[in-house]
């Protein structure tokens, strides 16, 4: 278990509230076994592990907050991606889906922004986790709508997503999902849309996972099919331990 906390830097990250936080040293070694379990079914290769974890709060990922390295693009950033025809003024009011959404707070960002928000998890705890997060977020903005779906096999909305953003879903799939993972957003996001990766954790050959090691290649051998690159850069002033472990690209469906 600490080595899914070093994995993801959350070392270094303040405190969480104590009713966030893990609950034993036993939880704390119980996390990596509970998402390492023989696969069963292909969209869900650790066989309800998922939700295993969120029920029993083994949520070392969970940040509870935006990363920078989004902030940083929307907010600071986006005039290169205007560049490229995208001004965010295009996006605001449109569809917006985070894939694998967990506790919601990027869906509450993105809402917040203006988007209509669509976050999606395969864990029913977490969606719960994400209604209650939203429920008691100050000032809520509308627009936001949480449900308990499998990325993969979920029906196609009957409007494609504008926007969709990316973070640790990636990563938490086993390598030999990738393609199918590119694929799905191919099918989701409209021609013109854009997808958000924050690309994180960028460990090289580290082997085993979930987290998996991910890198600038892996995301672009899958997405190039489909998606153009328009945008690749590191966030400045990564949290401590995160250090050239992450990077922010932006894809425009072709
Ligand atoms: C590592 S967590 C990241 C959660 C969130 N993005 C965050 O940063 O806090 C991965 C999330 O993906 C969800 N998930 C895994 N497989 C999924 C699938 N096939 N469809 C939708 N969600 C999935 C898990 O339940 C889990 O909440």
């Amino acid at each position: 278990m600490k080595l899914y906390h070093h994995v993801l830097g959350l070392d270094h990250r303040p405190q969480r509230p104590r009713s966030h936080r893990l609950g034993s040293t036993a939880r704390l070694l119980e996390a990596p076994l509970l998402l390492r379990r023989r696969p069963t079914r292909r969209a869900d290769p650790l066989g309800g592990a998922w939700d295993v974890a969120w029920q029993n709060q083994v949520t070392p990922w969970d940040a509870s907050e935006v990363q920078h390295g989004l902030k940083e693009l929307v907010e600071e950033r986006w005039s290169a991606i205007e560049e490229q025809g995208i001004p965010w003024s295009s996006l605001v009011g449109q569809k917006t889906l985070v894939a694998g959404c967990g506790r919601g707070n990027d869906c509450i960002y993105f809402a917040a922004k203006g988007m209509e928000a669509v976050g999606q998890d395969l864990s029913e705890k977490a969606v719960q986790v994400a209604r209650e997060n939203l429920a008691s977020t100050p000032n809520a903005p509308s627009g936001v709508t949480f449900e308990q779906a499998d990325f993969f096999a979920s029906p196609l909305p009957t409007s494609l997503y504008s926007l969709a953003y990316d973070y640790t879903f990636f990563c938490a799939l086993p390598p030999s999902m990738r393609e199918a993972w590119a694929g799905r957003y191919a099918e989701l996001v409209k021609k013109g849309g854009v997808l958000i990766c924050l690309e994180f954790p960028i460990d090289g050959d580290r082997p085993l996972g979930p987290p998996y090691s991910v890198s600038s290649e892996a995301y672009e051998q899958v997405l190039s099919p489909h998606f153009e690159k328009i945008y690749s850069q590191a966030p400045s002033n990564p949290p401590e331990g995160r250090e050239g472990r992450e990077k922010v690209s932006v894809w425009k469906r072709m």
